[in-house]
């Protein structure tokens, strides 16, 4: 997507073949800042840290991490620390883990000294893949949108509501729940997206809000808890979020907040699609509530909150009671049988094992 009229991805190879820059998320939306990694180390922390996050984004990010690793030392032994020192950062986005085996399964055959190429080169291909899949949803996404604007009367406005950012910042570009948006504004439709600010840690209001305005989608931040209203009030068309991770039978780990706002979608019958590229399934797992590990951050993202002052001063304060304490749970699970249905890169299916099954056999197979 274009930054000041420049085409920028999130995460990128240097000129010098071996260094990644990033976009560091964690300044956004006060200030836009390119962070350079040079070591595992520091992409483990970029992951850990949210400097970039998303679950696509996660996986490239690794898949650089053990390059870097790589071009450091490519034994055996710190190919194993490389992805187990990666493996560790987030527990929930399975893209972490999916990339890591996909580096590990091109580098382990290879002797110590073809090791760090193949890995710029896995790890490249694996960013550009995720571009190609991302294309794909948002076709795929706008037949929705375009049906959508078949049934209303000529020019009305189609509203979708988004929650967290499975927007291009979450992955190498496009985004996946956004992928259908930009895809539907570009070809001239009558959008606009309600965006959920997403507490604590506010994706929806820093990223998705400024990631829409600078691609000139309009849109409207809005509190957390006022989906169910506008639903019921008609003022959603449809719901398009993104993933971190599906079961093989179609249940959808996603930020936390998510599964309320598909019970109100539930409710209202208002359409609910989870997009989401193929490495974002698990197909070792059926039981989304029970198997996916849910990510508990930090009591100071929801203690304390960071912005701009009115004169101009990026500040951190506190926005609870000091001794009060905090849960943080950064994920849940909506189960399968409320997601109307799943926009992937080989287009739309059910949520349900045997259609997904269907459309990802070799990697159904394999599990
Ligand atoms: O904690 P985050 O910001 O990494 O969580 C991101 C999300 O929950 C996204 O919706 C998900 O990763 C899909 S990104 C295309």
């Amino acid at each position: 997507m274009k930054v000041d009229g420049k085409h920028t991805r999130t995460i990128w190879l240097e000129p010098d073949g071996w260094t990644v820059s990033a976009i560091d998320q964690r300044r956004l939306p006060h200030e836009y800042v390119i962070a350079t990694l040079t070591s595992l180390d520091a992409a483990a922390e970029a992951i850990r840290s949210m400097l970039v996050r998303g679950a696509p984004l996660i996986g490239a990010a690794a898949a650089y991490g053990m390059a870097l690793a790589m071009h450091a030392d490519a034994s055996d032994a710190a190919l194993a620390q490389a992805y187990d020192t990666l493996l560790a950062t987030r527990p929930t986005a399975i893209n972490l883990k999916w990339a890591l085996d996909e580096m590990r399964a091109t580098l382990q055959p290879l002797p110590p000294a073809e090791r760090a190429k193949a890995a710029y080169a896995r790890a490249g291909a694996i960013a550009d893949e995720d571009v190609a899949i991302n294309q794909s949803i948002g076709r795929h996404g706008f037949a929705l949108i375009d049906a959508i604007r078949a049934r209303k009367p000529p020019g009305q406005r189609i509203n979708i509501l988004t929650h967290c950012n499975a927007g291009w910042l979450a992955t190498v570009d496009q985004g996946t729940a956004t992928a259908p948006i930009y895809h539907a504004f570009d070809a001239g439709l009558n959008i606009h997206v309600w965006v959920d600010e997403t507490r604590p840690r506010n994706q929806g209001a820093s990223l998705t809000a400024w990631e829409l305005g600078h691609h000139g989608v309009p849109h409207t931040i809005i509190p957390d808890n006022t989906g169910g209203h506008l639903m019921q009030h008609g003022m959603v068309d449809i719901v398009i979020v993104g993933t971190d991770r599906v079961t093989a039978s179609g249940d959808v780990c996603n930020k936390i907040g998510t599964y309320l706002k598909a019970l109100a979608a539930h409710d209202n019958n208002v359409p609910f699609y989870v997009a989401l590229p193929s490495p974002t399934i698990d197909f070792t797992i059926d039981d989304g509530v029970r198997q996916i590990p849910i990510e508990e951050r930090d009591a100071t993202e929801v203690t304390m909150m960071t912005g701009r002052t009115a004169s101009g001063r990026i500040e951190t304060v506190r926005i609870t009671p000091k001794d009060s304490p905090v849960a943080n749970y950064g994920f849940d699970v909506t189960p399968a049988r409320l997601v109307t249905g799943l926009i992937t890169e080989r287009g739309v299916l059910q949520a349900d094992r045997a259609a997904i099954a269907a459309a990802f056999p070799e990697r159904s197979a394999a599990a």
